[in-house]
């Protein structure tokens, strides 16, 4: 996101807006603060203005000007106008197309998306009024974010205080995305799978989960209903995405299946074991001298499995080679019934397991080959979404 303008309304949550100021600023975005004259009792305008690197204005005329049209021009190339804290009293005078400061006027000439975030106290939340002047809005196209239940600076328990600085640039961001997967069943897996040899020892491998979180994260931002089916990570599932965990491949296969049916795609970023104990020890297995010998027995592969009863699924598996990385990915593609398989090279920098980035190759069941660059694993699943919806449309 480039341009920013933040609406920061009179409301005691109006403080929350310098950090969400410099949420914006240290993702590169450029932030224009615009405040009601509220806001202004509450927070001073130089903090924003330092944080923000600009101007925070206030009032519609300026002493030199008298130049409304002036202002407006603050909505030049702006990407999104997100307004954090809300009052009721300004969700209620946009509902109503008033235009009696700086910040509604913009609002009411503003072309880009509008993210609005109440804040308020609960009863006031609640209340029919503010209910049908936020409906209004959201039949408008504004997105609303819920507020988060908590304490309340009146000291009352109950939803309406105002979220994270951090969840709301996601909300943000995601409101941004076309939602070109909206009405479209996913499931993702993600994550290795643990194959316990004992109580306290299992197989596993050394996938963190990135990939695949990334994955249901961009297709949650863009309107899909979402399954994530993740083996065991210290991550946490993105908001709105139902999240099923496993710890086995034998469990992963099991959930897999189960949400097949309804799912139109299938990404099988999880990095599966192959192998399992062939028998699991009751008690600690203890050190003996004469070694150790471990029996092993195939897993099923959930992918081959799908790729058998595949019908109208579109199927994208993900395969991690240290040699001949294209070929045997192609191989896979075919024996597995694939729609598309994305390939890294676990040799090069920056690429494979617990590193943020990822460089990829992305082969198509026509024999089509794309080699991308080094890049984000989030920027990456939106690259891999827009190669996959090109398959349906
Ligand atoms: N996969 C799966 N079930 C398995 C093994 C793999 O669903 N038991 C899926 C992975 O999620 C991935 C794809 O198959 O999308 C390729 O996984 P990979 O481990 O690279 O392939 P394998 O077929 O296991 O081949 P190999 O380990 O011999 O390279």
């Amino acid at each position: 996101m480039k341009k920013l303008i933040l609406g920061v309304t009179g409301g005691i949550a109006a403080y929350k807006a310098a950090e969400l100021a410099r949420v914006f600023v240290r993702a590169g975005t450029e932030v224009q603060a615009v405040m009601t004259p509220a806001a202004a009792e509450f927070i001073a305008p130089l903090t924003l203005q330092t944080l923000t690197n600009r101007p925070a204005f206030i009032e519609m005329y300026t002493e030199r000007t008298s130049e409304k049209i002036r202002h407006i021009e603050l909505l030049d190339d702006a990407d999104l106008m997100l307004i954090a804290p809300a009052t009721a009293n300004t969700i209620g005078k946009m509902a109503c197309g008033f235009a009696d400061n700086l910040l509604t006027t913009l609002y009411l000439a503003a072309d880009c998306p509008v993210v609005v975030v109440p804040s308020m106290n609960v009863n006031m939340f609640k209340h029919t009024a503010v209910r049908e002047n936020i409906d209004k809005l959201i039949s408008r196209g504004c997105f609303v974010m819920d507020p988060d239940e908590g304490e309340l600076a009146c000291g009352v328990y109950g939803s309406g205080r105002m979220p994270d600085p951090l969840d709301i640039y996601n909300y943000a961001v995601a409101a941004l995305k076309p939602k070109d997967y909206k009405g479209i069943s996913v499931t993702v897996t993600a994550g290795p799978t643990r194959e316990a040899l004992d109580p306290v020892r299992y197989l596993s491998n050394p996938s963190t989960g990135l990939m695949g979180y990334a994955l249901a994260r961009a297709l949650k931002e863009r309107g899909a209903d979402v399954t994530l089916i993740s083996g065991p990570t210290n991550l946490v599932p993105p908001a709105g995405v139902k999240t099923i965990s496993v710890n086995t491949a034998d469990e992963m296969y099991e959930a897999v299946l189960s949400s097949y049916q309804q799912s139109k795609i299938v990404f099988k970023a999880a990095a599966v074991s192959d192998f399992k104990p062939a028998e699991k020890a009751v008690n600690k297995v203890k050190k003996d001298d004469a070694g150790c010998q471990l029996n092993l027995e195939r897993n099923r592969d959930i992918l081959l499995e799908l790729g058998r009863q595949k019908g109208d699924h579109i199927l994208v598996g993900f395969a991690a080679e240290t040699e001949e990385a294209v070929e045997n990915a192609y191989d896979k593609l075919i024996r597995k019934n694939l729609d598309l398989i994305v390939v890294n090279n676990l040799n090069e920098p920056g690429a494979g397991f617990a590193v943020p980035t990822n460089r990829v190759s992305i082969l198509g069941s026509s024999g089509e080959k794309e080699e991308l660059p080094l890049m984000e694993k989030e920027q990456l699943a939106h690259y891999i979404l827009d190669r996959t919806l090109s398959l349906i449309k």
